[in-house]
């Protein structure tokens, strides 16, 4: 199959487009900027889903488009308004299933990006395009950077939220779920998926801590307002009950391992 996968520049984009074709399709990279070189230039679209510039051609004769292109620190519309283009853009060209990579929680935390992210999840409901939804946990990647900021924050301690949790997911599992949704066509809101494991933020700063050879106090704050509330109702997590299919396998102790690793 043709798989056009939008953001396929970014951190899961690329895992994306790297289990796309190593599963026999062919991915096309989306992305504002040019192609690269001559030879990445046959598996590239350049395309900007705000302004619709290079969107028709990128979409026409792809038989199903992997959304992962989204703004958070950037241009407010590229999710909603983008999504909703993109989606539009889709179904002219006849497109058989768009898939959007969305965040668990995001009905539930009143953050400004996830309620942006539930607004372009409805757009793209209601455009009549053939989709899925998959609702992800916090990379293990994104939660590592996270913990980098509170340990870099004050010189003498580590400042952690009290009572939130985390369950992070790699991005190979990530981009593994997304196939099956290729291969299983459109199902509208799937299940949530996350890491195979859920703990507190303090234990997931420990671990951080040894593998990275860091020794700093702890020390948990309490911050007041909606937001803080529901990330301590644990609604960025998944029930305890669900089942392996909606679980990735890389757990945060073997991320932490391969990629302390990697380091030089
Ligand atoms: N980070 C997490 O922990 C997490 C967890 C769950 C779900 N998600 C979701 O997963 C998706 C991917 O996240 P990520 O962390 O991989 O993102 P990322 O690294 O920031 O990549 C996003 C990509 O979007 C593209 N993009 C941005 N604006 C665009 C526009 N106007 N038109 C076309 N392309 C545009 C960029 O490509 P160019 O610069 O090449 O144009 C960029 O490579 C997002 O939807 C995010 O909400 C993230």
């Amino acid at each position: 199959m043709n798989v056009l996968v939008t953001g396929g520049t970014g951190t899961l984009g690329r895992e994306v487009v790297r289990a796309v074709n190593a599963a026999g399709h062919r991915a096309v990279v989306m992305s504002r900027k040019p192609a690269p070189d001559a030879a990445a230039a046959p598996r590239w679209a350049t395309a900007h889903i705000v302004t619709g510039e290079g969107l028709a051609a990128a979409v026409a004769d792809m038989d199903v488009i992997i959304h992962a292109a989204s703004d958070p620190r950037g241009d407010p519309a590229a999710d909603e308004e983008g999504t909703h283009r993109l989606a539009v853009a889709a179904r002219a060209a006849r497109v058989r299933h768009l898939i959007f990579v969305s965040i668990v929680g995001i009905d539930r935390i009143p953050l400004p990006y996830y309620v942006r992210k539930l607004a372009a999840e409805r757009a793209l409901a209601d455009s009549g395009q053939p989709y899925s939804i998959l609702r992800a946990t916090q990379f293990h990647g994104f939660v590592s950077v996270l913990l980098g900021r509170a340990a870099s924050y004050m010189p003498l301690v580590m400042p952690l939220p009290a009572g939130y949790s985390v369950q992070s997911v790699g991005l190979e599992d990530v981009a593994d779920r997304l196939l099956r949704a290729v291969d299983d066509g459109p199902g509208g809101l799937l299940p949530d998926y996350g890491g195979p494991e859920r703990m507190t933020v303090r234990q997931a700063a420990r671990l951080w801590q040894e593998a990275r050879a860091i020794r700093k106090p702890m020390v948990p704050f309490f911050s007041f307002g909606a937001t803080s509330r529901a990330f301590r109702g644990g609604h960025n997590t998944l029930p305890a009950d669900t089942p392996p299919e909606n679980r990735g396998r890389l757990s945060w102790s073997e991320w932490l391992a391969r990629t302390t690793a990697a380091r030089p």
